[in-house]
């Protein structure tokens, strides 16, 4: 028996391979290396295929029937909202395309367990400050619709041939569970911070006027290691089926402010560093923020970790450079 991840090389799902070794389970990477890296999965086996592509049915196939797989964890897809909004046909074709190959090999092959990671991006601007799950999903950008068609696509195979599935719907991800396994890529507040403090820069703060306490925009960060551990959670669940067919929350409950973020990382490296007011980005919602009281009444799961630990693991792992960095912009 055993465990397949796509994208397991990347920077969530090397952190939930880590933890299904570290508890003693076989697992078998599947991921493209477009943006992970084989280092990450120590000796797991990995299956090096872009799951959108033609062949990548047969192979998904194979892989379930070789490896004895009896469940699957999704990571594998594209999640640049700005590029979703240039390209969308591209996250059309990966995420959901890549999603559809992958259900097809899981039917073909009779796995039916799959947790799926999916987004806060489902929920678009909500109007609410606290997001409960039953929100209204009505997303902005093809990235967030594409998480949405995803969720969609396992209840129909669920009502089609019994699939069981957990979604999870993450909040902003951050911080590092291990040095090795730290976000490498520029593209979220703490890693760019990182970043352009290492070139000598300030950070800039995408606007100061928002409804919000301070100003400043104010998010649900989760440690990757509480985001990880759900993933057990929800895997367990599906096994023993206490709990399928539904989408969770994934956050802590608690909002930040980018001014909070970026104090937390002065607190961290001990370094008063300065930060620039630079104009809002377009499409950020004021306030982003989990109501995160079903995954906690259904599968016992609660994130342990907060700000401070986020951004401290995120600091140390960048002293460490035990990651590349790879600058990218959304
Ligand atoms: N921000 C800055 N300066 C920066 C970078 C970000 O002020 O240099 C601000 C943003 O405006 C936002 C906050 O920091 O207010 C967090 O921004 P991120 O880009 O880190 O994260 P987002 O909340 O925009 O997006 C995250 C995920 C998306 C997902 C979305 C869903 O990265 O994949 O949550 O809610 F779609």
């Amino acid at each position: 028996m055993s465990t397949l991840v796509t994208g397991g090389a990347g920077y969530i799902g090397s952190h939930v391979v880590r933890l299904l070794q570290e508890r003693g389970e076989r697992v078998v990477v599947v991921d493209d290396l477009s943006s992970g890296y084989a280092e990450r999965i120590g000796d797991a086996a990995l299956v090096q295929v872009d799951i959108s592509k033609d062949e990548a049915l047969r192979i998904l196939t194979e892989t379930m029937i070789d490896y004895d797989v009896d469940a699957v964890i999704h990571f594998a897809a594209q999640k640049q909202v700005g590029v979703s909004v240039q390209r969308p046909s591209l996250y059309y074709r990966q995420n959901v395309g890549g999603m559809a190959n992958l259900l097809r090999a899981m039917y073909d092959s009779g796995v039916r367990d799959i947790v799926f990671s999916s987004s806060a991006a489902v929920y678009g601007q909500p109007t609410v400050d606290l997001v409960p799950e039953d929100a209204p999903t009505e997303p902005i950008n093809p990235y967030g619709q594409t998480k949405l068609i995803g969720e969609q696509m396992l209840a129909d195979c669920t009502r089609a041939w019994n699939l069981n599935y957990i979604a999870l719907r993450y909040f902003n991800a951050a911080g590092a569970g291990w040095n090795d396994l730290a976000d490498t890529y520029t593209l979220n507040l703490i890693p760019i911070a990182l970043e352009v403090l290492a070139q000598g820069g300030e950070p800039v703060v995408f606007g100061d006027d928002y409804p919000t306490p301070d100003g400043t925009c104010v998010r649900d960060y989760v440690h990757v290691l509480d985001l990880a551990k759900a993933h057990l959670v929800a895997l367990d669940a599906l096994r023993d089926k206490s709990v399928v067919n539904r989408a969770f929350n994934v956050g802590t409950g608690r909002g930040s402010s980018v001014f909070e973020v970026l104090d937390a990382l002065r607190e961290a490296s001990d370094w008063d560093f300065g930060q620039e007011i630079g104009p809002r980005r377009e499409g950020d919602p004021a306030t982003l923020v989990a109501d995160c009281s079903s995954i906690e009444l259904a599968l016992g799961w609660k994130a342990e970790l907060g700000l401070p630990q986020i951004v401290e693991s995120a600091w140390t792992a960048r002293q460490a450079g035990a990651s590349p960095i790879t600058v990218l912009k959304d």
